[in-house]
């Protein structure tokens, strides 16, 4: 097997109680993994540990063979502007620029170029000359994803990319996620509370009375 994208070991971490502990977990190239679980459970906090942003009580993280809470500055900036992207809950688009600005800004940071047929899988060719202000949550939401893969990205988090679609807008950006990991061997790294689409990873892991426990393997 080629080297693990991801690799958490021992993970835990409380804020004020301890949030979860002993968790280990895997993402290999091509790969896709689901993590899903109650409100409050800490999946979004285990998606920023995994993703160089929150360093942990315990454990180590590695991404791409490198211990990411033991790297300089310059490395982990090297890691999230190239190799790295990042779907949050609540997404981050400059609400006065177009949404194709935004997407040449992310671009540009990368030295990357979109794949134009992404904007058409994901139904937002036509929305690029408006600002990101004139569009709908689920637009930007699309526009935010969109820009997330202009850069190429080796391992994508993504927190709830789906939240704010319909059935059927949430089964065209899962289709898009899924083919881009297919595509180029990038692997996938899920949160979500919509079990449809968890099924459509490789694995759904569940998290629930502070450990993470496999729920299903494809
Ligand atoms: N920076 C922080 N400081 C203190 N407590 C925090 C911090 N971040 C998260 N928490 C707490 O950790 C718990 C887990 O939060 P988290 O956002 O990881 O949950 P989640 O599983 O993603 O929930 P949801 O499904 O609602 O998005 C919550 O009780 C939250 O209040
Ligand atoms: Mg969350």
């Amino acid at each position: 097997m080629s080297q693990a994208l991801l690799e958490a070991q021992s993970i835990a971490h409380r804020f004020d109680y301890t949030l979860f502990s002993d968790i280990d977990f895997t993402l290999a190239p091509y790969e896709s993994k689901a993590i899903v679980g109650r409100s409050g459970s800490g999946k979004s906090t285990l998606l920023h540990i995994f993703s160089t942003f929150m360093s942990p009580n315990e454990g180590s993280v590695h991404l791409l063979g490198q211990d990411i809470y033991h790297l300089t500055d310059d490395k982990i900036e090297a890691l999230r502007r190239y190799d790295i992207g990042i779907i949050f809950q609540f997404h981050y688009l400059f609400k006065g620029m177009s949404a194709m600005d935004n997407i040449d800004v992310a671009s540009m940071l990368s030295g990357q170029e979109l794949d134009k047929g992404i904007l058409e899988k994901l139904q937002i060719q036509e929305l690029m000359k408006q600002r990101i202000g004139d569009l709908s949550g689920g637009q930007q939401q699309r526009v935010s994803i969109a820009r997330v893969l202009s850069k190429k990205p080796r391992i994508i988090f993504a927190d709830e990319p789906t939240g704010n679609l319909d059935k059927e807008t949430a089964t065209l950006v899962m289709d898009v996620l899924l083919d881009y990991c297919k595509t180029t061997g990038a692997g996938l790294v899920l949160v979500t509370h919509d079990i449809d689409m968890a099924k459509r990873c490789d694995g759904v892991y569940t998290l629930e009375d502070k450990v993470l426990t496999p729920t299903f393997t494809g």
